[in-house]
Order: structure tokens, then C-alpha cells, then sequence
């Protein structure tokens, strides 16, 4: 099978080399890719967000199935895109429509979702810019602190505010109103701060049944002991030890199975990964959000311990049979540790030389912000590379991560070294 993989980070690099280990896939173009991707596959210069330019190439190179790794092309509407034009309608594309990918491209939507399927989350309330006075109002008034702004759009990561103070949060409710992220904080969802601690679940559907994928979690702030600013993520470990038998049976009977029911009930086209965002509040699971796609740096924890093929999964998606399939995960832990550039997660260095790629052992290294400039691989993210490690504990895991993750070198390097460190 020819197949099309949409992205270029290390969640894409941690794609391709799974899928370029199946039998079923002859062919594998990454658009764009990375150096790390090319190694599976071919790069092709495409952006995955002009929708008529992916159609044209799944034409003319007759991609038989589409795999989505970020958000921006299904909420940008890919699925659509294709299934409307009689070319393309009979090419499946692993990513939901642009109504499924609403869960991740509108907060207000979401809670909304899940608000009538029953699904356990904060409270919260939508408020508008054309109702500024009354948000600000409530802020200064009624909100219990700490209190949590959302922009309701795609924000990049970057649209979730959590205000110790009243004079903080009216402050940044009238940035976000104002149009601090464009149109993506016109509506701001405030919500009820939950305690407690995050995990991710990655859910794959048919649009019938669903398989839970291994379990993550990420470490989303810059510094160790989790403190400064949020970024992309800095690491994953799988499996959290926390998450135990009776934790998943919660999450899959009150989340999971509301969630799959409610897309059918509302006729929703998903056919791809739903990425649980979940807080562990006492005993109980609350959805933090909805991701339409895998987690970044997640799946380069994930998809090495899955010993499933990946490409008759995603086809088992496409026949709608994924209730026949047994997912086979391996025993062992993993623990991915990114390697970041100086400066990130705000203005970082780019251009800087990466070596020491050939010195390290044991581990998986994805590429992620990097490229090649003649024979020279070199930074071009603000997260550059994911290393994984396989260990019995997510310890030894780690171990073997910080150890490769010190041999290679780039000006401005910087890492945790403390993943997994609160588990
Ligand atoms: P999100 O983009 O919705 O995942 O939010 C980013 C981060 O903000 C989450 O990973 C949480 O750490 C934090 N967060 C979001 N919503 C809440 C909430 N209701 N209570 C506590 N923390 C939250
Ligand atoms: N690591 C969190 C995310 O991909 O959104």
C-alpha cells in the first residue's frame, strides 16, 4: 500500500519508522517530513495545510490511504477536502472530519460535548468579546480561585491561563477578548481549576469500536520538578505506574464510551485517534481535553511499545473491523526525554550543528526540529530531538535516555533530566 503521512515533527518520525516496518506498506511519502523521516520513507515539499495540493499528489501518486500526525490539517478540514472530490472520496484518511476535529479545535465545543454526553470534566462557562464587561464582571466577582482561561480556538499550545488572582485573570480575560490570539480567544472558556495528576490516553476508532492504545504521560513544563513555562513537552513515559486496572475501567465505561456513542449519535465521521487528556482527581478521571490526533512527545513513548503492525491497524480502521483486532503491547517501559534548543519554549536558536548522533546506544532517537544543510544535520525547532529508551521500570528507561541524550551535542542544548520524577 502507498501511503501518505501529513507532518514533519518527532511524532511523525516516530510514525513513519512504525510504519515503515510493516509489510503492508510499499511505499511511504512524508509531507514534509524531517531528517529522521526520510530515513523511512520519502520527504516530499507539501504543505499539509493546503488541502487542493494534498489531493493533487494523492492523485498523482495514487496514495492509498492518508495518515494525519497533526491537528491544523484535520481541523483545516483534510478529511473533507478529499472525501468531496470523486478522486480521492475512496481514499481513507486515518484523522477524523473537521466536525470530529472540532473536539480539539473548539474548547466551548468540547464542553459542550461532553456536558451532554455526561462525560466528567470541569465546570466552566463560555463568555464572548461582544460580552466583555460580563466576563470581567464575573471574574472580578464570582469566579473561585485559581481560576482557568481558555481560548476557545488553536492557540498553539499557548491559549490556557491558570490565574492565582482575581486582578490576574480580569487582566487576561480582556487580552484574550481583545484578541490576543486572534480569533482564536473572541471566546474564552472559563473553567473550574482541577487538582490532581495528568495522564493520556490514546484512544483508536473505527467510528464503531475503539482500541486503547498504551498508556503516557508527559512533561509539559520546561523545567525540572515541573516548574516554568508549559511547552510542547519535554519527555513521556509509558506506562504511568499510577494508572492502574481500575482507573481504566473508569476511564473507558464514563469517558471512552460516551465519547465514541456521542460522535455516532451526532453523525460525526471519525475514523482516527482520539488523545484523552485526563487529570486524576482522588480516584476519579476528568477530561482536561480533547486532542483529535496522537500526543507529541507521546507517541515516540507509545508506538514502540505497541507490537502491533500499524498499517493492518489503520486498515482494520478503514474496514471498520477494528473490534477484531487484539492490541499487543510490550512489557517493558519506556521513557522518551526531549532534547531542546536554547531559549525554548521562547525565542530559540536555530542553524546550530548537531553531532554525536553515532556515539549513542540502546536507544531510539527521533528527529524533530532538525534539517539537513549540505551533509550537516542541523537545529531547526525549538524541540529538536526525542530520545527513547526501553528499560523493566521507566528508571532504567530513563537511564539509558539521559545517557544518549548527554552524547549528542548542539550548541544550546538542554533537557530534563527528572521525567517520570513525581511517579
Ligand atoms: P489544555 O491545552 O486544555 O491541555 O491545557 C493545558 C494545561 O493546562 C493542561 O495540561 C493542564 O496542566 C492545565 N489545565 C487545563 N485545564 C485545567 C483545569 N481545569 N484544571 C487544572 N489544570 C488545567
Ligand atoms: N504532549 C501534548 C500534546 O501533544 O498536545
Amino acid at each position: 500500500m502507498k501511503i501518505l503521512l501529513l507532518g514533519g515533527g518527532g511524532r511523525e518520525h516516530a510514525f513513519a519508522w512504525k510504519i515503515s516496518q510493516s509489510q503492508h506498506c510499499s511505499k511511504l511519502y512524508i509531507a514534509p517530513g524531517n531528517p529522521g523521516t526520510a530515513t523511512c520513507g520519502e520527504n516530499v515539499p507539501l504543505n499539509p495545510e493546503d488541502n487542493a495540493a494534498v489531493h493533487d499528489f494523492v492523485v498523482a501518486n495514487s496514495i492509498e490511504m492518508v495518515v494525519v500526525g497533526p491537528e491544523a490539517p484535520l481541523v483545516n478540514g483534510v478529511w473533507n477536502h478529499l472525501r468531496r472530490s470523486r478522486r480521492t472520496a475512496h481514499v481513507p484518511v486515518i484523522g477524523p472530519s473537521a466536525q470530529g476535529a472540532k473536539l480539539e479545535g473548539s474548547k466551548a465545543y468540547a464542553k459542550r460535548f461532553m456536558q451532554e454526553f455526561g462525560i466528567p470534566t470541569a465546570d466552566y462557562r463560555e463568555f464572548f468579546a461582544s460580552n466583555t464587561a460580563s466576563a470581567l464582571r464575573f471574574l472580578q466577582k464570582k469566579a473561585t480561585l485559581p481560576i482557568v482561561l481558555k481560548a476557545d480556538g488553536l492557540a498553539a499550545g499557548k491559549g490556557v491561563v491558570i490565574c492565582q488572582e482575581r486582578d490576574e485573570a480580569v487582566a487576561e480575560m480582556a487580552e484574550m477578548l481583545g484578541g490576543k490570539f486572534g480569533g482564536a480567544s473572541r471566546k474564552v472558556v472559563v473553567e473550574e481549576f482541577l487538582s490532581g495528576i495528568e495522564f493520556s490516553i490514546f484512544v483508536l476508532t473505527d467510528g464503531e469500536s475503539y482500541k486503547i492504545l498504551p498508556v503516557a504521560k508527559d512533561y509539559k513544563r520546561i523545567g525540572e520538578g515541573d516548574t516554568g513555562p508549559n511547552t510542547g513537552g519535554m519527555g513521556a513515559v509509558s506506562p504511568p505506574p499510577f494508572v492502574d486496572v481500575a482507573m481504566m475501567k473508569k476511564v473507558e465505561q464514563e469517558i471512552i464510551k460516551p465519547t465514541i456513542a456521542g460522535l455516532k449519535k451526532r453523525g460525526i465521521e471519525y475514523q482516527g485517534f482520539i488523545f484523552l487528556g485526563l487529570i486524576k482527581v482522588g480516584d476519579d478521571p476528568f477530561v482536561i481535553e480533547y486532542n483529535c490526533r496522537m500526543g507529541d512527545p507521546e507517541t515516540e513513548a507509545v508506538l514502540p511499545r505497541l507490537k502491533n503492525d500499524l498499517v493492518e491497524l489503520f486498515t482494520a480502521v478503514r474496514d471498520r473491523r477494528l473490534s477484531e483486532v487484539k492490541i499487543e503491547e510490550d512489557e517493558r517501559a519506556a521513557t522518551t526525554i526531549i532534547l531542546a534548543s536554547g531559549g525554548y519554549p521562547g525565542d530559540f536558536h536555530k542553524g546550530k550543528p548537531i553531532t554525536g548522533l553515532d556515539k549513542t546506544q540502546g536507544s531510539i532517537v527521533f528527529h524533530a526540529g532538525t534539517k539537513t544543510v549540505g551533509n550537516q544535520l542541523v537545529t531547526s525547532g525549538g524541540r529538536v530531538m526525542a530520545v527513547t529508551s526501553f528499560g523493566k521500570t521507566f528508571r532504567e528507561a530513563l537511564a539509558v535516555s539521559n545517557k544518549n541524550a548527554a552524547l549528542i551535542e548542539f550548541e544550546g542544548k538542554y533537557f530534563r533530566r527528572d521525567i517520570g520524577f513525581d511517579l
